[in-house]
């Protein structure tokens, strides 16, 4: 046979997958990978299974089931003050993956330049490879994981064609502030940039702190394309179903793409979700369930040499260990696995260099019991 010539050479079996298999072998607590271990909401469940028993099992109508549209639209009303528009500015989407997707393959094409902050979810390269793209990384300030302006602008080019900001930010659980956005739209303006805004953890914040949402800013709208996750919000990553919203001549193209990626989203999940969202405010207590999540494993690494860097939101703590042992991330993610059987995520594999700066991020999305057990195993001396 001959060899196919990969679109995707450098792309391996990804640092979550193998964290997580490494995790099983070895009989660890798994505080790697993003996803909560606790049961989902009993309303969800039984308005997804109201949806199935009454027949809504065939293909969803291509851009988003009506009512969850419209469902959306009011939550944007209700979150940032303006009514997008159901028919011609929202679109429901295989998880924010897919919108993350459709949003690059619409907008990149051959020789575009793509300006990614890292560390960086890992998705965001392969997709801008695959539309004939160019990923030009820009390290985030260390340790607080803030954007250099300077460093953008300097890095603009004529073929800078998009920003992608993630906010809460994966892996660090940064957020960004109003200035942020501010220097988005200017610079969105005066190059003529887009802006797509990974929001995958929006209601995943803390200490009453407000999510700068691209939704937030009228004038970004032209160049604006902000990307959710109902995986995230309501603890159903397994749904895989998520949404964006954008202008409607953007829209007009991202429902082209999305047509031929995955066409529609699962009908009784859409149903279910739009019947859940109509119930009540099922939004407000996300973050601080999750804010006490990651208080009790702070206070269990309390005291010790672990030492937390600030997370304000998205179910991650990043740790520095710089005090423990000055071995690589990697190694040490594997030898904590292995030894002292707890599993976490080494921040390096998150910047196209790897950069090592001794942290280690742990998923805190778990049962308290999770938690202390796997802080306890982290208490423990490591040598
Ligand atoms: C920053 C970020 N964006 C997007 C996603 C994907 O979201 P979904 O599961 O809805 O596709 C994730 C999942 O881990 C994420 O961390």
């Amino acid at each position: 046979m001959t060899p196919i010539s990969s679109k995707l050479p450098d792309v391996g079996t990804s640092i979550f997958t193998v964290m997580s298999k490494l995790a099983l072998d070895e009989g660890a607590v798994n505080l790697s990978q993003g996803f909560p271990d606790f049961p989902i909401s009993e309303e969800l469940a039984e308005e997804v299974m109201k949806a199935m028993k009454a027949g809504l099992n065939q293909y969803a109508p291509m851009p988003g089931y009506p009512p969850l549209l419209k469902a959306i639209s009011e939550k944007v009303q209700h979150t940032f003050g303006w009514t997008p528009d159901p028919a011609t500015e929202v679109m429901v989407t295989a998880g924010a993956t897919e919108s993350i997707v459709c949003a690059i393959l619409t907008l990149v094409k051959e020789g575009d330049e793509v300006i990614v902050f890292e560390p960086a979810y890992d998705s965001y390269q392969p997709c801008i490879a695959l539309a004939g793209g160019t990923m030009v990384p820009i390290p985030l300030n260390f340790p607080d994981y803030s954007i250099p302006w300077d460093q953008v602008e300097d890095s603009i080019t004529s073929r800078t064609r998009m920003i992608v900001v993630n906010t809460p930010h994966n892996p660090s659980g940064a957020i960004l502030a109003e200035s942020d956005l501010e220097q988005l739209e200017r610079l969105a303006h005066k190059h003529g940039i887009y802006i797509l805004g990974d929001e995958a953890y929006e209601h995943i914040i803390f200490e009453g702190k407000k999510h700068h949402s691209l939704l937030s800013r009228p004038s970004l709208k032209p160049w604006a394309i902000a990307v959710f996750s109902f995986g995230k919000t309501f603890h159903v990553t397994g749904w895989k179903i998520g949404y964006m919203v954008t202008h409607p001549e953007l829209m007009v193209e991202m429902k082209k793409v999305h047509q031929f990626l995955t066409f529609s989203v699962s009908t009784p999940m859409q149903a279910g979700i739009a019947a859940y969202l109509s119930s009540g405010d099922h939004y407000s207590g996300i973050g601080p369930m999750f804010q006490k999540k990651r208080d009790l494993f702070l206070d269990c690494i309390k005291g010790t040499d672990w030492k937390p860097l600030a997370s304000h939101g998205t179910y991650f703590q990043v740790v520095s260990y710089d005090e423990i042992t000055k071995e690589n991330d990697y190694d040490l993610a594997i030898r904590l696995t292995k030894e002292m059987k707890v599993a976490s995520i080494p921040v390096s594999v998150f910047y196209h260099n790897r950069t090592d700066h001794k942290v280690l991020r742990f998923c805190f999305a778990k049962q308290d019991e999770t938690i202390i057990q796997g802080a306890e195993k982290l208490c423990r001396i490591l040598k």
